[in-house]
């Protein structure tokens, strides 16, 4: 996820960028550029990391003035933070920022190094810009009659052509008066400015209070043509409407929270994690080979906190699909306890930061024992992707809330994914049976919609929640790490003590506490040992435990019940029960009054031991 910021006017265009993506940092922050266009001269700073170095560049120099520019802040999808690979994007005579990921941009730089054109980064971003002048400049060749039409039909032309996410802003010399933009499953805004002839743009509404007079924010397949005269949209799907009064609330999207926010943001950005990666028949990562996969004969992952709950949730899948021996660590553990390591074993660490200390020393002895690593990882350029043989980004975008809620759900997508890739190079599942899990992966995003009577309920179900002398989630296979996931949301936020455990374990011991006073959430799906985890919950309600059950399914002994949605997988009924989990922990928090986002005693990445 990055930000974007656009300006066409005669204020101050260099302070408008700046000022804008300092609002926006909180989307990506690991390279930014403004390109600034002043008649037929544009200047472009670019500067790695911090929005700080960027300004600081852009102060040291002696700036012109400017009409229009364009800006963006960096989130690294494809291509590691540098300087090259910070946007805007050059062709040879235009810029353009770009928020989401091109799905196809392979095949189109192929297709535009075959036709001449030079690319200097090792973004999908930069296809845009040379895709837009290869379409201008034969346009020229044809016909020089009337090349304002000529740049306008260049850029309808290069939007057809991309597919995946792409919310974009381009600046040409070919015509230095406009702005060309397109929103396609990134968020862009378009603004009137509150002085004549002004039009902003950027990604989310915060660099636009107090300084436009009205909005559209661009739906899906909505673009246009933005000058000092006027906005020119290409279709008449869009509505003008006001801004909100507070920054801090518009960073939060209008969400209390930023926890809140990434739990809502999750069907999006799994869906950027899934972006080019599933095909029509199969599995697909940028970042390995098949090859991975010679000489393995088992998979040890290794991480800490809820990054192990996605973990433990893949070994799963990994021994029922790919049928690969697997086993999991705590990073904690596993750094002292002398571990049998072989070089027949694929190393997998995965972590939200890239940063946490246990899971980086795990990481640092299985590369010292010659093992290939692997790390599943959010930010790129942290210290985990830079010591690992290989990556997979999970594309979450910044987490700000401390609790881990979009990490988790993005890492879990990219594990069923590897598991799924794994299974093809081991033919360890048939054609069908993967099309029926390829099937099911396309429908994660549909089942992280969040249903407004689903968060009433536990909205509601909260102040039931508020004492006891504790809580149980149970569930079976892959719910008991859910369990265990939804038991740390719990403990972490609302600070109650909470257990997550394996529900066909509770009869050797734990049922002992059962009574009124224990609150047991039972993960109950249809699709996955529905028999048994019902007899474990009928075990506990005859002993008078209070059970609040989480199923597609009525149950007539639960005291509270949460429905979920009938579906074909377990693994979307998983996908739908974290989200009860997330919002359910969140709720009785705030009942409580704590503080969601920042939580005491706790840090977002724990770099030391
Ligand atoms: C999860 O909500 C916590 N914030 C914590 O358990 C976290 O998952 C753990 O510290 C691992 O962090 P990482 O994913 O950045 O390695």
């Amino acid at each position: 996820m990055c930000g974007i910021v656009g300006y066409i006017g005669k204020q101050d265009t260099t302070k408008f960028l700046l000022d804008g993506l300092k609002e926006l940092e909180y989307r990506g922050y690991d390279s930014a550029g403004i390109a600034l266009l002043n008649k037929d001269k544009i200047d472009v700073f670019k500067a790695l990391g911090k929005l700080n170095n960027l300004i600081e560049k852009v102060e040291n120099s002696d700036l012109g003035t400017y009409e229009i520019g364009i800006g963006h802040t960096r989130w690294a999808t494809h291509g590691k933070p540098t300087e090259l690979n910070a946007h805007p994007h050059l062709g040879e005579y235009s810029y353009v920022v770009h928020n989401g990921i091109i799905e196809n941009y392979k095949e189109l730089k192929e297709e535009l190094i075959n036709a001449g054109h030079k690319f200097v980064s090792q973004t999908d971003t930069e296809v845009i810009v040379h895709l837009f002048e290869n379409y201008l400049n034969k346009a020229n060749e044809q016909s020089q009659e009337n090349k304002v039409n000529n740049t306008n039909q260049a850029f309808k032309d290069t939007i057809e052509r991309l597919e995946g996410a792409f919310s974009i802003l381009l600046i040409s010399k070919a015509d230095p008066t406009k702005i060309f933009f397109f929103k396609h499953g990134s968020p862009l805004i378009v603004a009137r400015g509150k002085e004549d002839n002004e039009v902003l743009f950027a990604s989310s509404d915060a660099p636009l209070i107090g300084l436009a007079k009205e909005v559209v924010y661009l739906e899906d397949g909505v673009g246009g043509i933005a000058s000092k005269n006027g906005i020119e949209f290409l279709s008449d799907d869009y509505s003008w409407s006001t801004l909100p009064t507070s920054k801090q609330f518009a960073q939060k999207d209008g969400f209390r929270f930023f926890m809140e926010k990434e739990i809502y943001e999750q069907s999006s950005v799994v869906s950027d994690c899934m972006l080019g990666r599933i095909q029509d028949e199969e599995i697909l990562f940028d970042e390995i080979e098949e090859s991975i996969l010679d000489g393995i004969k088992e998979i040890k992952i290794c991480a800490c906190g809820t990054s192990f709950h996605a973990g433990l949730t893949s070994s799963y899948l990994f021994e029922r699909l790919s049928k690969i021996k697997c086993s999991i660590e705590v990073a904690s553990e596993f750094r002292y306890k002398e571990p049998m390591l072989t070089k027949d074993t694929l190393f997998i660490v995965i972590s939200q930061s890239g940063e946490t200390a246990d899971t980086l020393e795990a990481l640092k002895m299985a590369k010292k024992a010659g093992l290939k690593t692997l790390v599943i990882c959010n930010v790129d350029n942290s210290s985990m992707t830079r010591m690992a043989d290989f990556t997979i980004l999970t594309r979450a975008g910044i987490e700000k809330g401390v609790a881990s809620t979009k990490a988790f759900s993005t890492q879990t997508a990219v594990l069923w994914m590897l598991s799924l890739y794994f299974a093809k190079i081991n033919a360890s599942i048939s054609f069908e049976k993967l099309q029926s899990e390829l099937l099911a992966l396309r429908e994660v995003p549909k089942s992280l919609i969040i249903d407004d009577k689903i968060h009433e309920k536990t909205k509601r179900l909260s102040k039931r929640y508020l004492h006891g002398h504790g809580f149980f989630f149970i569930g079976r296979d892959v719910f008991f790490p859910l369990a265990l996931e939804g038991a740390l949301k719990l403990k972490e936020i609302s600070y109650l003590h909470a257990e997550g455990y394996p529900a066909g374990e509770m009869k050797h011991g734990p049922i002992a506490l059962a009574d009124p006073e224990l609150f047991t959430i039972a993960l109950m799906p249809q699709n996955l040992l529905y028999d048994k985890i019902k007899s474990n919950v009928e075990e506990l309600s005859a002993r008078d435990s209070t059970i609040c059950t989480v199923s597609p399914l009525d149950f007539e002994l639960s005291d509270d019940f949460i429905r979920t949605q009938e579906t074909s997988h377990y693994m979307l009924e998983f996908f739908e029960m974290l989200v009860v989990l997330q919002l359910l922990s969140m709720e009785i928090s705030v009942r409580l009054g704590n503080d969601v986002d920042m939580p005491r005693n706790l840090a977002k990445s724990v770099t030391v031991e």
